[in-house]
C-alpha cells in the first residue's frame, strides 16, 4: 500500500503548520536523507499529516498532533552522512528525540506546549524507555513506526538505523 496517498493536507492543516514549513532551518531537511528514498522533510510531513487526520477523527488535540508530528525528527545533523563517534546509548537512535526537542524549542518556542514536547521527546518509545504521556503522543509514536516500517525490508542496514554506524549496504 502506498502511504503517500494519505498525504493530502487540508487548508486547516496548512494553516497550523505554515510557520514551520516556511522556516529556512526546517526546509534544510529536504536535503537530509531518511530511511530508503525519503528525505527527513518528507518523512516528517507524512507522519504529521497522518497523525493530524487520526487525531481529528478521534477528537484529540489535532493541532498538537500536526505540529509534534512535523517536529518529531527535527534533530541537528543529517546523521546518515556523518560517522557518529558517540557511545552506543548516545547514538542517533537514542539521542535524536532529545535533540529534536531542543531544536524545536530554539526555533519555534511560541508553538510549544506540554503535549507537543511530549510527542517529540517520547516518539522513539520503547527505544527511549519513558512511555508517552498523552494519547496524541501515542498516535505519533505508532504512525512514525508504521511509516518507517520499510526499514525492515532493508535488514542489512538495520544496525545503521538503530545507531550502530556501518556504511550503508547497497544490495
Ligand atoms: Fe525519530
Ligand atoms: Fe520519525
Amino acid at each position: 500500500m502506498k502511504i503517500e496517498k494519505y498525504l493530502e493536507p487540508d487548508t486547516e492543516y496548512c494553516n497550523i503548520v505554515k510557520k514551520i514549513l516556511k522556516n529556512p532551518e526546517f526546509i534544510k531537511r529536504k536535503e537530509y536523507r531518511h530511511h530508503g528514498n525519503r528525505t527527513v522533510y518528507d518523512h516528517c510531513l507524512l507522519v504529521s499529516v497522518i497523525s493530524y487526520k487520526i487525531a481529528k477523527k478521534l477528537n484529540m488535540d489535532y493541532k498538537s498532533a500536526a505540529i509534534g508530528g512535523l517536529l518529531h525528527d527535527f534533530y541537528y545533523k543529517p546523521w546518515q552522512e556523518h560517522k557518529d563517534p558517540r557511545p552506543f546509548f548516545k547514538k542517533h537512535g537514542f539521542a535524536h528525540a532529545g535533540e529534536a526537542l531542543e531544536n524545536s524549542k530554539t526555533h519555534f518556542p511560541e508553538l510549544m506546549n506540554n503535549r507537543i514536547e511530549d510527542i517529540i521527546k517520547k516518539h522513539m518509545f520503547p527505544l527511549n524507555i519513558k512511555p508517552p504521556k498523552y494519547k496524541e503522543s501515542w498516535v505519533i509514536t505508532c504512525v512514525d513506526k508504521y511509516v518507517s516500517m520499510e526499514i525492515f525490508k532493508d535488514v542489512k542496514n538495520l544496525p545503521k538505523y538503530v545507531g550502530i554506524f556501518k556504511k550503508e549496504k547497497i544490495n
